[in-house]
């Protein structure tokens, strides 16, 4: 018997192929889980230890489907890990509609498919965590992030009101909320060449972020990890 700490453990990641997600993923699985990728560009496919299943988390669908597979096999998870994400900045006259929605429906509504999908089995079997992938910008506001923010401020809004419904049932959760993480999240906004942003090389990085998740999914079942904090130690709030 292995005595890793996760050693029998299933885990869940959505936005598992690049970034954080697909940190935690390895995180997770170096900790002896048998971990669930879920992301778009994934093909399905199982080996030792992991799980990888193409999934659009915004599609309820698509999100039914893919908890149903893993719910027959490998199972039900211990440990599911609301991550998925997108990010830009643009001021709100320049946010379109399909731009805002599209950032409710990855960064929100995914999240609430798949916790709500998942919910009844873990509450039924009395133990489980789910950790959401927050943001700095769940807790402060960042000009040209209107969407961004309406979607990690409500994120923060559903972890609060999950804690609440799952209290005494031993499910736990935790809110996970980093600053500026070097990942092709910033592709696009090109951080090192506009002043105020901190730089990437001055970024956490996406093992500092799994780290925390690890920690939050590690401790005995005694001890609520309710929510983490992260920030690089060299820190350019922008304006
Ligand atoms: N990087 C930062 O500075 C930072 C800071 C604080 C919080 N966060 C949060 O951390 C999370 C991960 O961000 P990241 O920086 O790692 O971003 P990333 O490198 O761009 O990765 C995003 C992940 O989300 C997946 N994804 C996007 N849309 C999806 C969809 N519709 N269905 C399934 N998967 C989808 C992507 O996979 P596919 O494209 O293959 O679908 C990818 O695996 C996000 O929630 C983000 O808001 C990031």
């Amino acid at each position: 018997m292995s005595d890793l700490p996760l050693a029998g453990k299933l885990g869940l990641v959505t936005g598992a192929s690049r970034g954080i997600g697909h940190a935690v993923a390895e995180q997770l699985h170096a900790a002896g889980a048998h971990v669930v990728r879920l992301a778009r560009s994934l093909v399905d496919r199982t080996t030792d230890g992991w799980t990888d299943l193409r999934c659009d988390v915004t599609d309820p669908a698509a999100v039914e489907r893919a908890v149903g597979r893993v719910l027959a096999e490998p199972g039900l998870p211990d440990i599911v890990v609301n991550n998925a994400g997108i990010f830009f900045i643009k001021p709100v006259e320049e946010t379109t509609p399909a731009d805002f929605s599209r950032t409710i429906a990855v960064n929100l509504t995914a999240s609430f498919l798949v916790t709500r999908a998942l919910v009844p089995h873990l509450v039924r079997r009395g133990a489980g965590h789910f950790i959401t992938i927050g943001s700095i910008s769940d807790h402060v506001a960042f000009t040209g992030s209107t969407a961004y923010a309406a979607s990690k401020f409500g994120l923060r809004g559903m972890h609060e009101v999950l804690r609440a419904e799952l209290a005494r049932t031993g499910v736990r959760t935790t809110l996970v909320s980093p600053g500026p993480v070097d990942t092709p999240i910033w592709d696009p906004v090109d951080p090192d060449a506009r002043p105020g942003f901190t730089k990437r090389s001055a970024m956490l990085r996406p093992e500092d972020v799994a780290e925390a998740v690890l920690f939050a999914v590690t401790r005995a079942s005694r001890v609520d990890v309710t929510e983490i904090r992260l920030l690089p130690t060299v820190y350019s709030p922008r304006g």
